[in-house]
């Protein structure tokens, strides 16, 4: 390590699914293999490039026997220092599979059917204390070993909706020595949809995020909410006329926007690979001399996958000229198998395309292709491929398809997006836009795009791609990190008395 990187703070980022898994071989050998899912995806290129532990659970039971056989250690696995934490089995179930997801994540993508559930019962009462609590308790106890055992400036960053307790766990020891500065990747509804919580699961919730520094978000919708939440439901704060930042009492903590985006320079090596043309060979065997309307999405409720079905039945319908002359191809990555409306949605997304394909197919022409599976360079190469990208959340922090799409497209590919992405304030003025719930209205647009002059496909589509190109995800990081040392500067002249995480 050299000097000046000994300077430097440590950065310690803390999320709940990390950037390997394991599995044990036969000769009790580990391969590490790369997480999967957008978090860690964003991630990845900022622990190569920065000294950074990263702290995230053991998943399986291949990930408890690695953890087992280095003691719990940090571990530098391909440049990045790694811990893994094998949490209690019980309290990791709780945790993972009643409240951050679905709980959490379907109030934040707003997802309920609001009639007829959430139920919040005993069990959710007992997984919010013995899984949710316990979890982020687990963390901040890792991470506080770290710090006093490196005893140097840190800055931790906590990611997502896994670890909202995390900052007030982390402040009642550290105290104010360390930053904290968590980020959301998901989207903050306002005060309404955390209504459905009781008051005081939602106070803990909003008073554990208040402990840290600053709070990043997508978009300044999301931050605006997040300001707007905290003061409805916390009596002790105010944001004095702002729309960025709460007070608690007189500690300001703000809410900023970093717009995540994708690796550029990785993701234009994987477009260079072998495997990707021998991925795009097989993809034009399929395709052939048709229209690619794409999808790529984990099979996940708030992505909208029946939705978008329905319109391309729409569009077959509406548009019979179409017939034959377009290929939907839905690339679908399974996703919390262990979560019930997972395991639904799947089997509804399948009936559903089986039921498109026995109305319109005839003998040469299959015309929804759904394929389920893990294969990323399949999805880079069907991205390259599109004539038309469809993304249409109900909800989406940002939506990293639309991005990556845009940037490794080849064929002047239009994106049809959703108004409630947060890629649509970057890209919306470029895309055509939709609302997720207007079938026919993405029916139309769909028609719009396969329809478009080459000229303006074009045009849209090398915008786009410069716009990603010029926000790539290292000035995501870059913007953060940068935030954190500047305030940590101004600090130190200042010799703060800040208030403590009271609320
Ligand atoms: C998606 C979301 C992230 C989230 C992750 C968790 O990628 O965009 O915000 O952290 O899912 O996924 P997991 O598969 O670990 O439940």
């Amino acid at each position: 390590m050299d000097t000046n990187k000994r300077e430097r703070p440590l950065i310690i980022i803390a999320s709940n699914r990390g950037p390997f898994s394991f599995t044990q071989n036969e000769d009790k050998t580990f391969t590490a293999n790369r997480g999967e899912g957008g978090l860690v995806t964003a991630l990845w290129s900022l622990a190569e490039k920065h000294e950074v532990v990263w702290v995230a659970s053991a998943m399986d039971k291949d990930d408890r026997k690695w953890v087992q056989s280095v003691q719990g250690k940090v571990q530098n696995i391909e440049n990045i220092a790694l811990k893994l934490i094998a949490h209690n089995k019980n309290q990791y179930e709780k945790y993972y599979n009643t409240i951050a997801n679905p709980l959490l994540w379907f109030i934040q993508h707003q997802l309920w059917d609001i009639p007829r559930s959430p139920s919040i019962t005993l069990d959710t009462w007992s997984a919010w204390k013995n899984g949710y609590v316990a979890i982020n308790q687990s963390f901040a106890k890792a991470i506080i070993e770290i710090v006093k055992n490196a005893n140097r400036p840190t800055i931790i960053l906590p990611q997502d909706y896994h670890l909202y307790l995390l900052p007030k766990y982390l402040r009642q020891v550290l105290g104010w020595q360390v930053q904290i500065q968590p980020f959301i990747h998901i989207p903050w509804p306002g005060p309404d949809a955390w209504r459905i919580l009781p008051g005081s699961i939602r106070d803990e919730i909003l008073s554990g995020l208040l402990a840290s520094n600053r709070i990043g978000f997508q978009t300044r919708k999301d931050a605006f909410n997040f300001v707007q939440t905290c003061r409805f439901y916390l009596p002790n704060t105010s944001s004095r006329g702002t729309r960025d930042t709460i007070y608690v009492q007189d500690r300001p903590v703000k809410a900023i926007n970093y717009p995540i985006s994708v690796d550029v320079e990785k993701l234009s090596q994987l477009t260079e690979s072998t495997q990707n043309q021998l991925e795009k060979n097989q993809l034009m065997n399929i395709i052939g001399d048709r229209k690619l309307i794409l999808r790529v999405d984990r099979i996940e409720p708030s992505k909208n996958i029946l939705r978008g079905l329905a319109a391309y039945r729409s569009l077959l319908e509406q548009h019979p000229e179409h017939r034959g002359k377009v290929q939907m191809l839905a690339l679908l990555v399974p996703s919390r198998t262990g979560v019930d409306e997972y395991q639904s949605y799947l089997k509804e997304i399948m009936a559903e395309g089986g039921m498109i394909n026995a109305e319109f197919s005839d003998q040469l022409w299959e015309p929804v292709r759904i394929v389920v599976g893990h294969n990323y360079q399949r999805a880079i190469a069907a991205m390259q491929l599109y004539d038309v990208l469809v993304v249409n959340p109900i909800a989406d922090g940002m939506n990293l398809v639309a991005k990556e799409g845009a940037l490794v497209n080849q064929r002047d590919g239009v994106l049809v997006l959703s108004e409630h992405a947060g890629a649509f304030y970057e890209m919306g003025d470029y895309a055509l836009n939709v609302s997720p719930f207007d079938t026919y209205g993405t029916a139309e647009m769909i028609h719009n795009a396969l329809t478009m002059p080459q000229a303006e496909r074009q045009e849209r589509a090398e915008a786009l791609r410069a716009l990603v190109q010029k926000n790539d995800i290292k000035q995501w990081f870059d913007a953060q990190v940068e935030d954190v040392l500047q305030a940590s500067t101004k600090a130190d002249r200042k010799s703060p008395t800040p208030s403590t995480p009271s609320t």
